[in-house]
């Protein structure tokens, strides 16, 4: 890559990742928020390569924060319309919007997914879910993770966390893990998990 391109790649990155408006959510409410800084380009790379599906099917992201996961996953070569990004705080949705044209953005909660995509056609073949659950109680979880299996019942989701251990209480979910990367180039270190149902 020549000097100019990483010039302008550099530029962008921080731009999508606009480290003032996260960390002003994170002094507002950070359990919502669950880390000072966004996620690095590493565990981003790490995320866009398991999130791979048809051609046919669609990505759908949940809590986006300023969207370096949902770059990261452009520039895996996915289209902006097969994108779909999910985030709580409205400021940080607008961001989303102006920073990626054509990715459709939802300002909304996680745990209305269903709702949320409804008549929308979307097929969805890849869940990621940003969201901090490692912290909520075991209902809150069920929520979230009932939430995905509605709308994604055969693609289970993807979680990044910086847990040494499984984030969720696997088995009480009814679901089946598998940690498949782990990067120690993360602040903190980070895993990246495959959550499936195992119920069916
Ligand atoms: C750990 S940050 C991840 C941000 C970004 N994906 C990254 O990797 O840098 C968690 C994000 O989830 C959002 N969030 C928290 N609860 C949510 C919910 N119920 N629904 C949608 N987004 C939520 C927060 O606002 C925050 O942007």
């Amino acid at each position: 890559m020549s000097q100019q391109m990483q010039i302008e790649r550099g530029a962008a990155a921080k731009t999508i990742a606009n480290a003032g408006l996260f960390f002003r959510r994170w002094l507002a409410n950070p359990l919502q928020m669950g880390s000072i800084v966004p996620s690095s380009a590493t565990l981003c790379r790490h995320v866009a390569t398991h999130a791979a599906c048809a051609p046919d099917e669609t990505v759908v992201e949940l809590g986006a924060g300023t969207g370096v996961i949902s770059r990261a996953l452009l520039d895996s070569g996915l289209a902006p319309h097969r994108l779909v990004l999910v985030e709580i705080v409205p400021e940080m949705a607008e961001h989303l919007r102006r920073a990626l044209p054509g990715v459709r953005v939802i300002a909304g909660d996680a745990r209305a997914l269903p709702a949320l995509l409804a008549g929308s056609g979307v097929k969805v073949g890849a869940v990621i879910c940003g969201v901090p659950l490692v912290l909520l109680p075991l209902a809150e979880q069920r929520r979230f993770t009932d939430a995905f299996r509605a709308v994604g019942p055969r693609c289970g989701f993807l979680h990044y966390s910086y847990c040494i251990t499984s984030p969720l209480p696997a088995r009480r979910l009814g679901l089946e893990a598998r940690r498949l990367a782990w990067t120690p180039l993360n602040f903190p270190p980070a895993s990246v998990w495959h959550y499936r149902h195992t119920g069916g």
